[in-house]
């Protein structure tokens, strides 16, 4: 049995210790807003927060995720997850949606350490989140949106 806080809510999962902790979210816990696109690490669509910090769950095994904050899509409650979801919303990044959740919690780990992200910032901190739609341009827009209003 392995104990994972998620979104600030305990759970005890009965899995394998290398389950990749993505199939825990969307399988067992039934958080579905993170996805699976590449499996190994390459497309940044399962993106989650382990402390804070953006982790590919695809390749993140769930034991090393026990007893540390996880936080998923469904869980951005803080000032700057807010911040970067009006900024998505006014600037209507999304085109088929399926990398936005990724998108949004790398950029929300961005911000969150670093309020006035540059160029060179924002590309560095997405340059692992893939766009099949290539919505770049607006997620960058939206970066800085957010940035504004965070002030
Ligand atoms: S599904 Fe994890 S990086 Fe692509
Ligand atoms: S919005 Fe379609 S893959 Fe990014």
């Amino acid at each position: 049995m392995i104990a994972l806080t998620i979104n600030g809510k305990q759970h005890t999962v009965d899995v394998v210790s290398d389950t990749p902790l993505l199939w825990v979210l969307r399988d067992t816990i039934g958080l579905t807003g993170t996805k699976y696109g590449c499996g190994i690490a390459l497309c940044g669509a399962c993106t989650v927060h382990l402390n804070g910090a953006p982790v590919r769950s695809c390749m993140t095994p769930v034991s090393a995720a026990a007893g540390q904050k996880i936080i998923t899509i469904e869980g951005l409650d803080s000032r700057v997850g807010h911040a970067v979801q009006a900024a998505w919303d006014k600037l209507e990044v999304v085109q088929c949606g399926y990398c936005q959740s990724g998108q949004i919690m790398s950029a929300v780990a961005l911000l969150s350490g670093n309020h006035k992200p540059s160029d060179s910032d924002i590309d560095s901190a997405m340059a692992g989140n893939l766009c099949r739609c290539a919505t770049y341009q607006r997620i960058r827009a939206a970066i800085k949106e957010a940035a504004k209003q965070l002030g």
